[in-house]
């Protein structure tokens, strides 16, 4: 068991669309069971690889039935809109209301390279998009609009100089 520091806001890895996964070797299954005690640690509902510094296209999630590891997930399917108070592990201390769809279908492989498919409403639907964009190179602030994410930007930079908010 291992468990990672967090890279957070700033950090260039999370910024970077990650590479797909194309090894289902014992490292990957490694990767992944960190990655889980890491979440579950932090405490987290998902965690994406580019969070400890690894720019590979894999995500882990919990959103109340265990914990699930997904290996090149894209989404194939959404539908309906659901407003949700998000935060990433990446971003600490942070809640915004952001509006996405309330359903996600995200298609991809598990550990062993096997086809997997996870799809539900609210937190599930919302996990699956969150950690997604992630592997993507996207934060959430990127789905706040122009206002809001002016005003997250300069309270995540006075919270980091320790200034009031
Ligand atoms: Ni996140």
């Amino acid at each position: 068991m291992a468990i990672f520091p967090i890279r957070t806001f700033g950090d260039p890895v999370l910024r970077v669309r990650t590479e797909r996964v194309e090894v289902f070797d014992s490292a990957l299954r490694r990767l992944a069971d960190d990655m889980i005690d890491t979440m579950y640690d932090a405490p987290g509902v998902g965690l994406a690889a580019p969070q400890i510094g690894v720019s590979k296209r894999i995500c882990v999630f919990d959103a109340g039935d265990g914990p699930r590891v997904l290996v090149n997930p894209e989404i194939v399917e959404t539908s309906g809109e659901w407003e949700f108070d998000e935060g990433c592990l990446s971003v600490p201390g942070h809640y915004w209301p952001i509006t996405r769809p309330a359903f996600a279908r995200a298609r991809g492989q598990d550990v062993s390279g096997a086809p997997v498919e996870y799809a539900g409403h609210e937190l599930l639907g919302r996990v699956l998009q969150h950690e997604t964009d992630h592997l993507n190179g996207m934060l959430l602030i990127e789905r706040l609009d122009r206002p809001t994410r002016k005003e997250a930007l300069r309270d995540i930079r006075n919270q980091a100089l320790g200034l009031p908010e």
